[in-house]
C-alpha cells in the first residue's frame, strides 16, 4: 500500500526513518510531503495514497475528495479537530489518533510555561515560585494527569475538573464544575479537547473567577479560548497572566496592551520533542500496518 506522510511541520529525521522502516518491513511504500506551503500540494500528493499520516495538517473535504484510494488517516498525535470526520466517514475511511504518545512533551511544556510566567519571563524583578501553589487542571486526560504528577513534584496541590468524575491518585481535589476549579487555581492549566462543545468555553465568566495573581496556561487549542473575554479579563485584572502554545488571533493587540503578562509560542511547540516525534510517528506507522494486516481499528475516532 502507498502511505503518504504529509507534515507541514516535519517530524525529526529519526522519526521519519523509523516510520519508513516499519512500513517497508510490512511491504508498504512511504511517500513524503514535508514543509508544504499550499493546500494544493497536499491535494496532489494524496491522489494515489491508500493511507495518510498527518500531524496538525488539515484533512478537509477537498483532501478526502482528492484521495479516491484512501482507506485510513492516522493523526500522529492527540487532537483530531483538523480532520473532517464527516467527509471521511461518508467515504468509509477510518480515522485514528495516537492517544498518549506525545502527552509527556505537552505536560512538560505546560509546567515550563507556568514557571516562565511566574518568573516574569526571566526579566529583572521579583517573580514567584510554584511550590505551595494550587494547580488547576481543566480536563484530566493523559496530559492533565501528567501535569498533575509533575505539579506534585514541585510541591503543588492539585485540583481538577473534567467531563467525567475524576478518581485518580494524581488529583488531590476533584471538583464537579469548572467554576469551582477556576475559583481556586493559582495556576490554571487547560487540557480541553477542541470540540463544538468546548469552543470559546474559557472566557470572561470563568477567567474572572481566578484568585489574585493567577497564571493561565493553555497548551490545548486556541479555539477553546474566547479571545474577547480573555482580553476583557486581562484589562480588568492586572494581576492575571496568560501563556499559550500557539498565538491567539488577537496576539498583537494582547502584546501591545499587556506586554510580558502574555506569552505565546510562535508555532505549536507542545509535541515538538525528539521523543514525542518518535512515539507518535512510530505508533501511527504501526497502527497502519495493523489495520492493513488484521483490520485492527483500535484508536479509531470515527466509529
Ligand atoms: C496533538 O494534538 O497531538 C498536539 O497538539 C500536537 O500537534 P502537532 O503534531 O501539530 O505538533
Amino acid at each position: 500500500m502507498k502511505v503518504l506522510l504529509a507534515t507541514e511541520k516535519p517530524f525529526s529525521p529519526a522519526a521519519v526513518s523509523g516510520i519508513k522502516d516499519i512500513l517497508t518491513e510490512a511491504g508498504h511504500t512511504l511517500a513524503l510531503l514535508e514543509k508544504y506551503t499550499e493546500p494544493s500540494q497536499l491535494l496532489e500528493a494524496v491522489a494515489d495514497a491508500e493511507a495518510l499520516i498527518i500531524r496538525s495538517d488539515k484533512v478537509t473535504e477537498e483532501v478526502i475528495a482528492a484521495a479516491p484510494k484512501l482507506k485510513i488517516v492516522v493523526r500522529a498525535g492527540a487532537g483530531y479537530d483538523n480532520v473532517n470526520l464527516e467527509a471521511a466517514t461518508a467515504r468509509g475511511i477510518v480515522v485514528m489518533n495516537t492517544p498518549g504518545q506525545n502527552s509527556n512533551a505537552v505536560a512538560e511544556l505546560a509546567i515550563s510555561l507556568a514557571i516562565y510566567m511566574a518568573r516574569n519571563q526571566f526579566n529583572p524583578g521579583t517573580g514567584s515560585e510554584i511550590a505551595g501553589k494550587r494547580m488547576g487542571c481543566h480536563a484530566f486526560g493523559n496530559i492533565g494527569k501528567l501535569v498533575a504528577k509533575y505539579a506534585h513534584g514541585f510541591g503543588m496541590e492539585v485540583y481538577a475538573s473534567g467531563r467525567r468524575p475524576i478518581d485518580s491518585p494524581e488529583c488531590d481535589h476533584p471538583l464537579a464544575t469548572a467554576e469551582e476549579l477556576y475559583k481556586v487555581s493559582d495556576i490554571l492549566s487547560i487540557h480541553l479537547p477542541s470540540t463544538p462543545q468546548t469552543k470559546k468555553m474559557v472566557g470572561r465568566s470563568l477567567l474572572s473567577l481566578l484568585p489574585k495573581g493567577a497564571i493561565v496556561v493553555n497548551t490545548a487549542r486556541k479555539d477553546v479560548i474566547d479571545e474577547e473575554g480573555l482580553m476583557a479579563v486581562l484589562e480588568e485584572r492586572p494581576d492575571i497572566k496568560y501563556a499559550t502554545d500557539v498565538r491567539p488571533d488577537n496576539y498583537d493587540a494582547l502584546k501591545e496592551k499587556f506586554g510580558n503578562r502574555v506569552f505565546a509560542t510562535p508555532k505549536k511547540m507542545g509535541a515538538e520533542t525528539a521523543e514525542a516525534n518518535l512515539n507518535a510517528g512510530l505508533a501511527a506507522a504501526r497502527q497502519i500496518v495493523g489495520f492493513f494486516a488484521t483490520g485492527d481499528t483500535t484508536f479509531q475516532v470515527n466509529k
